[in-house]
């Protein structure tokens, strides 16, 4: 027999009696709250498994380190104290033995002070974020969930993270809430609280606090045969700890990649809200008990994440419109008698950029009454053990303008709180307003108000020598996307802009129109200055410089 004939034969023998190894394991007794795992961003993806008396209990991808790791990412283990945990992941080749057990993660000593880390925007400690999901307040906490990939810079793995805070700005991530399961990984959904224990699910004092999200059957293998499903889960511990819906799902695959559901309690019918995403829009559904859901209706063209609230118009509680918004953030504005939805007027835009499936805040307190959004931040963030970013939060408002009433954001009054000095000038030309601006040098955590005014048809602001404004009067163009200011007749322009290490956020008068983008690091230390030809005048100008939140 030939040689390469014989190792086939070998080959095959072994692979029948079932003893090629083709996966690395190892096992131990849990003993500490975290396993700390090393990942590096050029290994190949592979699937690991956690198995506890013989269950897998969590199995995702990850690219194990085989030397120097570029991160560490952690496994919360808690749970499996004093059992035995098995870690077995497809690849022979794997290096198991830097993975050890400790009560603190992997690079706690530098956690939230990373060079590149956001310093007043909410970052996870570890992997990749989009989404912010399931946002609601509840016995004066703020919950943050959000699209989490704990085990990697980039999308995969989707798990539900968790942080919350009692005053938007600071967070304390408590660490996952929803884990992938056999009905696929967990996508995005809304969070409420049941007040009137509707689903009849409250055990002792707190009222229990419902999360609804998108169960993505066929983005995992276990989940291989399953299709998109909406599923809910509650939790009786103010958010502590979640429990699966025993009759998950609740509402079963309608068409393919239906998801991300909005669920509200809608006072005048008694009933709850919720809106999905269906193919070309966003469908409505009603149900008195969160369990049992009716399609009342659709409409079309809107794109992922519905969001759908009442406003207020001009502050006036007796004059209000409903607004409807997909992950995109272009907005109709309209009425809603429960089941159906009328839009009053075409399509509008009132942010651009970064910021994507944002999503508001359910049962703030009527003594608050605000509407508070947060954005996902679509933002780099190289070389630092975590990706991506949320956007600071905003308070939406409805003002009637000269073309009829459009959707505001601004930053929430709670930024004053950030504060660490301030400094205002009115006034200034622009060569003094670029002195001022010069104080501040390559120009991070930042709040700058101010109002220009043109001399010519194009001004703005460059950051580092990158273009963060550029106002063209003429064409009517902020960055190329057209604006419009109220008085037609008006060369000025107002704005106010949250810079931190990787993000800059820009309000333009007073939040008729915003945008956020990437912050490119600073080129030889430029800093901030106003551009215009020929130049411009500054009316008023307000610099703070901000704390960090961590
Ligand atoms: C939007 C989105 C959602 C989906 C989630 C998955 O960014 O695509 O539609 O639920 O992200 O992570």
């Amino acid at each position: 027999m030939k040689k390469k004939n014989f190792i086939l034969l070998i080959f095959s023998l072994l692979f029948l009696s079932g003893r090629i190894i083709w996966s690395a394991e190892t096992e131990m007794t849990i003993e500490k709250r975290f396993l700390n795992l090393p990942v590096s961003k050029s290994s190949d993806l592979k699937t690991m498994k956690l198995v506890v008396n013989g269950t897998a209990e969590q199995e995702f991808t990850i690219r194990l380190a085989k030397d120097v790791p570029d991160y560490w990412v952690f496994i919360d283990v808690s749970a499996y104290k004093g059992k035995k945990v098995k870690l077995v992941v497809d690849d022979a080749t794997a290096n198991l033995s830097r993975i050890y057990q400790e009560d603190v993660i992997a690079g706690q000593d530098s956690l939230y002070r990373e060079s590149k880390r956001p310093q007043f925007h909410f970052t996870p400690k570890r992997g990749w974020n989009n989404d912010p999901n399931g946002l609601v307040y509840y016995g004066g906490e703020y919950h943050l969930f959000f699209q989490h990939n704990p085990y990697d810079v980039l999308w995969g793995n989707m798990h539900w993270g968790h942080a919350v805070s009692k005053d938007l700005l600071h967070w304390t991530e408590i660490g996952e809430a929803l884990y992938p399961d056999n009905l696929g990984t967990m996508f995005s959904g809304s969070g409420a609280v049941d007040i009137n224990n509707t689903a009849g699910l409250q055990k002792g004092p707190e009222k229990t606090m419902v999360v609804f999200y998108t169960a993505a059957g066929g983005t995992s293998d276990i989940s291989k045969d399953k299709p998109f499903s909406q599923c809910m889960a509650y939790s009786n511990d103010k958010g502590r700890t979640w429990i699966k819906y025993s009759g998950n799902p609740v509402l079963p695959n309608v068409v393919a990649e239906n998801r991300d559901p909005k669920v509200f309690w809608h006072q005048p019918t008694n009933k709850w809200v919720l809106v999905v995403y269906e193919k070309d829009g966003h469908s409505i559904y009603t149900s008195p008990n969160l369990k049992n859901w009716q399609r009342e209706s659709h409409i079309a063209n809107f794109f992922e994440c519905p969001e759908f609230f009442e406003l207020p118009v001009d502050g006036n509680a007796k004059n209000t419109r409903w607004v409807m918004y997909g992950a995109s953030g272009t907005y109709m504005i309209g009425s809603f008698d429960g089941k159906t939805f009328t839009p009053e007027s075409t399509k509008k835009l009132y942010t651009t950029g970064a910021l994507y499936a944002a999503q508001t805040f359910n049962d703030i307190p009527a003594s608050d009454g605000r509407r508070i959004q947060i954005g996902w931040g679509r933002i780099s963030q190289p070389g630092m053990p975590f990706g991506q970013m949320m956007l600071f939060p905003t308070e939406l408002t409805l003002k009637t303008t000269p073309d009829g009433i459009r959707l505001f954001s601004n930053p929430v009054r709670e930024i004053e709180l950030l504060k660490k000095n301030e400094q205002k000038w009115d006034v200034l030309t622009i060569q003094e307003a670029n002195e001022k601006l010069g104080q501040y040098g390559p120009g991070e955590l930042l709040r700058i108000k101010a109002k220009i005014v043109l001399e010519d048809f194009w001004a703005g602001l460059d950051l580092g020598g990158n273009t963060i404004l550029k106002y063209d009067a003429n064409f009517n163009l902020i960055n190329e996307i057209p604006y419009f200011t109220d008085n037609p007749a008006s060369m000025e322009l107002s704005m106010e802009l949250l810079i931190d290490r990787t993000s800059v956020e820009v309000f333009i008068d007073g939040g008729k129109y915003s945008y956020s983008l990437e912050r490119k690091p600073a080129q030889n230390a430029k800093g901030l200055v106003f551009t215009g030809n020929p130049g411009l005048k500054v009316q008023s100008l307000e610099i703070q410089t901000l704390n960090s939140i961590w």
